[in-house]
């Protein structure tokens, strides 16, 4: 029996050994003689000299194995009240057929193909289906809004589109075909066609010669082989938030994610082929991409395909009985979701109804884990609540408590420690090193293990001044944290604009661009306040232009709408306020953090450098007329 410390020891005496012994569990056309090789211009790749397969490692080799009968996805929808399963087998036919009818639509190895969808099985076998040919995905997620897919597809150039004719939120339907309509019309590029999944609940009209039903376009298509492409090869583009209002495509080597998401399957999460594994995400998340679909199916388990909601569909005890019911033995969820069941059950009375014994643990990321939370899951659910830390960039855990090898005791506030593949360090602003237990810029040593991103789609530039250029030689999480005297890191705060709104990751730089748009704004600023149930909320506050005399609150309101069509409903940006002046620096900088500590209830940092003290007496009124501000909140 291995330990963590024999673990990451071994890694440490011989990463590509490491990694060489990793690739075993993938099956290749051209298996990868070299693990690690460096670029032209000083970056690394992993298995740069194989050939491979997604689709092939995820459906195929399954069913080639003789398990083409086991269950592949369980489809569980409390909003359509659907329960279905599909085996392999019948992924293995799905995935190749539609490939299919992408290849005889002139979709190959390299063009881009969106995916706009909600939590249906559609969703994970057109991902399938463009690995299965080396067509690149870019899944966009339902709860953004046109202007935002149009931003995506200008920046990918997809020759063609999937989505589905609505989704599904409770109480309401989602017009994806009418957002998909706006998206294209507003952006330059334009798709070759697309495809559109018909739902019963709401069926889209087809815009002739550039829609198709996506059952009719399979009719008559021969099933497409897997394609093997280079180890280096793009999976897929995945956009998340940047700095700025373009966000960034991440862009996921094939090899390395083979690799390394095979190996967290087993060694975190503990869990081998024919086990039921679930994680309550989105396909439009990176969570969706590693852990709904690809990292169970690479792995043989039956993966849990949930539309549906932590509350309310129908009511806090959902997830309970997802576990029971199919029998989950590792639950990985965010811990906004167990917040949102606690707030509606807080005793777990729910929870009695169901027989957990199968579920071995639970796993949390996409936020920071309140010991709070962590101590409630793990009161009820009398399991180990595992907090791990990782990022789109990563797409698998930079630190966890590696389940499968050694269950490290729990410190609460801590995802435990680093995996194999990741050297953290803890960087002061000069690039040194500080003691255990002191605060400083989480960085990575270079290179960083197989599947995190190699560059940033169209701009690699960047890629490089984004994350590689301000501590040379390392990687630049954008986490804050430290790391203690025994190894543990922590993770306490962004050192950019990033919020993390309910576990999405929303940049205040582009709301405030959309607020900024307003007619009436002069200068606007968003920060992201405490929230108990989503962690962060963003909330503006603006400056009108001289002369405006309509009323403020018709004017925060018209924001509110206009964040929601220009970004989305998933930006959670329900509060804007109208103030006479923002604080500032006498050289003109707006003081964001000093407004986020007076919006959380805390003494306010106040620079020495602050132009005008008075104005954060205003600034405190404000955001306390919006339920922020409460002192120790
Ligand atoms: N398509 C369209 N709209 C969506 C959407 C989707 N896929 N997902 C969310 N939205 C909408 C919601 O309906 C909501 O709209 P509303 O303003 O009309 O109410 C809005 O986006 C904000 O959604 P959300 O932040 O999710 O808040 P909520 O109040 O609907 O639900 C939680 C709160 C905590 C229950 C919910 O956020 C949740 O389940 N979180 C789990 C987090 C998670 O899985 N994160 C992934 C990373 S691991
Ligand atoms: P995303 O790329 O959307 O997955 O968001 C990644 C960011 O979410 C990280 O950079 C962190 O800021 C935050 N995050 C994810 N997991 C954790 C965690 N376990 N603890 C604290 N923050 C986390």
């Amino acid at each position: 029996m291995t330990t963590y410390k024999e673990l990451y020891q071994s890694w440490q005496a011989d990463p590509e050994g490491f990694w060489l012994d990793a690739a075993r569990a993938i099956d290749w056309v051209v298996p990868p003689e070299k693990a690690l090789s460096q670029t032209a211009d000083g970056g690394h790749e992993w298995f740069a000299d194989a050939m491979v397969n997604t689709c092939w490692n995820a459906v195929d080799r399954h069913v080639e194995a003789g398990r083409g009968a086991q269950t592949a996805i369980i489809y569980d929808s409390p909003v359509t009240d659907t329960i279905a399963e599909i085996t392999f087998a019948e992924l293995q036919t799905r995935v190749a057929l539609l490939a299919g009818a992408l290849q005889q639509k002139g979709i190959t190895k390299g063009d881009r193909v969106i995916l706009y969808m909600p939590m249906v099985p559609e969703a994970l076998i057109a991902m399938l289906a463009c690995a299965r040919i080396g067509a690149i995905h870019s899944v966009v997620f339902g709860g953004f809004a046109s202007q935002e897919l149009a931003t995506r597809i200008d920046d990918a150039t997809p020759k063609a589109i999937l989505a589905a004719s609505c989704g599904i939120e409770p109480g309401r339907i989602v017009h994806y075909k009418p957002l998909l309509d706006g998206a294209i019309s507003m952006a330059n590029h334009k798709p070759d066609f697309c495809l559109i999944l018909q739902r019963e609940q709401e069926r889209a009209t087809l815009e002739d010669n550039r829609d198709f039903d996506w059952y009719e376009a399979q009719e008559g298509a021969t099933p497409a082989d897997c394609v093997p492409v280079e180890g280096t090869h793009p999976a897929y583009i995945l956009y998340t938030s940047g700095t700025t209002g373009q966000p960034k495509g991440v862009v996921r080597p094939t090899a390395g994610q083979l690799v390394a998401l095979s190996w967290s399957m087993r060694n975190i999460y503990d869990v081998h082929p024919g086990d039921v594994f679930w994680a309550a995400s989105d396909v439009g998340w990176v969570v969706g991409h590693s852990y709904i679909c690809y990292g169970p199916l690479i792995n043989g388990n039956t993966t849990v395909l949930f539309e549906g909601k932590p509350v309310g569909t129908p009511d806090a005890g959902t997830f309970w009985r997802v576990i029971s019911q199919h029998k989950v033995r590792s639950f990985f969820t965010a811990p906004t979701a167990f917040r949102a069941v606690k707030r509606a059950d807080p005793k777990g009375e729910l929870l009695k109804d169901y027989d957990l014994s199968v579920l071995k643990y639970v796993f949390l990321a996409g936020e920071r884990a309140d010991p709070d939370t962590i101590q409630w899951a793990e009161e009820k659910t009398g399991k180990p609540v595992i907090d791990h830390w990782w990022q789109t960039e990563t797409s698998w855990s930079i630190a966890a408590n590696p389940a499968g090898v050694e269950l490290l005791p729990v410190k609460p506030g801590s995802p435990t420690v680093p995996m194999p593949g990741y050297d953290i360090r803890v960087l002061d602003e000069a690039g040194l090193p500080v003691a255990p237990g002191t605060l400083g810029a989480i960085v990575v040593r270079l290179p960083l293990p197989p599947s995190c991103f190699t560059t940033i789609w169209n701009a690699h530039d960047r890629f490089i001044s984004s994350y590689m250029s301000q501590f040379p030689g390392y990687y630049e999480t954008g986490d804050a944290g430290m790391i203690d005297a025994d190894g543990y890191v922590y993770i306490m705060a962004r050192t950019d604009d990033i919020i993390n709104v309910a576990g999405h990751r929303l940049s205040t730089g582009s709301i405030e661009e959309v607020v900024a748009g307003h007619p009436d704004v002069a200068e606007c600023a968003v920060i992201g306040a405490a929230d108990t149930l989503k962690g962060q909320v963003p909330v503006g506050l603006v400056c009108l232009n001289a002369g405006v005399t309509r009323d403020p609150a018709e004017i925060s309101a018209e924001l509110v709408r206009l964040v929601r069509d220009k970004i989305g409903p998933v930006a959670s940006f329900r509060h804007a306020t109208v103030v006479e002046r923002l604080p500032k620096t006498r050289s003109g900088k707006i003081l964001r953090g000093t407004m986020v500590n007076i919006a959380d209830g805390q003494t306010p940092r106040i620079p020495a450098t602050i132009e005008d003290p008075v104005v954060l007496e205003e600034i405190k009124l404000a955001l306390h007329a919006l339920g922020f501000a409460q002192p120790g909140a």
